[in-house]
């Protein structure tokens, strides 16, 4: 059995997951990085982590038989899952004035698939080995669109909201089985997902959003979930830590 802790990041091949998967890789963790599509960029992605032994696995996490093989491929390769990172997600655009009504369900389904049961199907598979193991450390990747609202994407918003929510949920349902549970919700954050999306609102009014005059960076996102991930923040779980430049403040 290897005594290193693994780590279980989603969406790793690009973007924020691939931020997380570094920053966890240089504090010691073991990365098990889940792609989709991706093969090329994962391959390249796993070759810069500091460490040895991190491995690629290839699932579509909203998929739930395939989160469960995910899962059972991780703990059969690696031993254990001791932090999962639920960093896949995607902003899909529609339009309640001019989407057809099947575009509609179809965007609603896909949206809540892959951004909220995706992340609370693998917080199930995943906590059940966390749970014999009495740790563990669940991180969901939220958004600030959670609470500001989306009017071009209401079923994100709708997710990731939904998502912080199973987090605040589920940080008390495991608490007293060790395990904690955290959101993390950017703002803008410069990935390949997001940059052209900045780019077509113009770059600078959206970095002026924040006070700082900026759009956040990947890896700013990582040393969250990093310090997350650690033995110092148990007390934090519950939490979801808004990392948005001050762009949206929330009561
Ligand atoms: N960037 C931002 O401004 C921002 C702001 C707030 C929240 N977020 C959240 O941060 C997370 C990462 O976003 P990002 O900006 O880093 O996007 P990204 O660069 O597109 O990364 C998302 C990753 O998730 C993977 N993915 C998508 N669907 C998947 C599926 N069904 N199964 C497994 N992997 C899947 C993608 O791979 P494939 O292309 O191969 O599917 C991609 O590697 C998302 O949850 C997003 O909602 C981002």
């Amino acid at each position: 059995m290897n005594e290193q802790k693994v780590a279980l990041v989603t969406g790793a091949a690009t973007g924020i997951g691939k931020a997380c998967a570094e920053a966890l890789a240089t504090r010691g963790f073991i990365i098990a990085a889940n792609y989709r599509s991706r093969r090329e960029e994962a391959e390249q992605m796993l070759t810069t982590l500091d460490g040895t032994g991190h491995q690629l696995f290839q699932a579509d996490v909203s998929e739930p038989e395939q989160a469960s093989r995910l899962v059972d491929e991780v703990v059969s390769s690696l031993g254990r899952i001791d932090v999962l990172v639920n960093a896949a997600g995607q902003f899909t655009n529609q339009t309640i004035d001019g989407d057809m009504f099947s575009q509609w369900q179809q965007s609603w389904q896909h949206s809540m698939a892959l951004n909220l049961m995706g992340p609370v199907n693998l917080a199930f598979l995943a906590a059940q080995s966390m749970i014999k193991r009495g740790s563990g450390r669940i991180i969901n990747i939220t958004s600030r669109g959670a609470f500001r609202g989306e009017p071009t994407a209401p079923a994100y918003g709708a997710a990731k909201s939904a998502l912080n929510s199973a987090t605040q949920s589920l940080a008390q349902a495991l608490g007293p089985k060790g395990i904690c549970v955290y959101a993390v919700a950017p703002g803008w954050t410069e990935t390949p997902a997001a940059s052209p999306r900045i780019r077509a609102q113009g770059w600078d009014g959206v970095a002026a959003q924040s006070p700082l005059g900026r759009i956040g960076r990947p890896d700013e996102i990582g040393s969250v979930v990093a310090f997350l991930a650690s033995d110092n923040a148990e007390y934090l779980t519950g939490a979801i830590i808004d990392a948005n430049g001050a762009s949206y403040l929330r009561n």
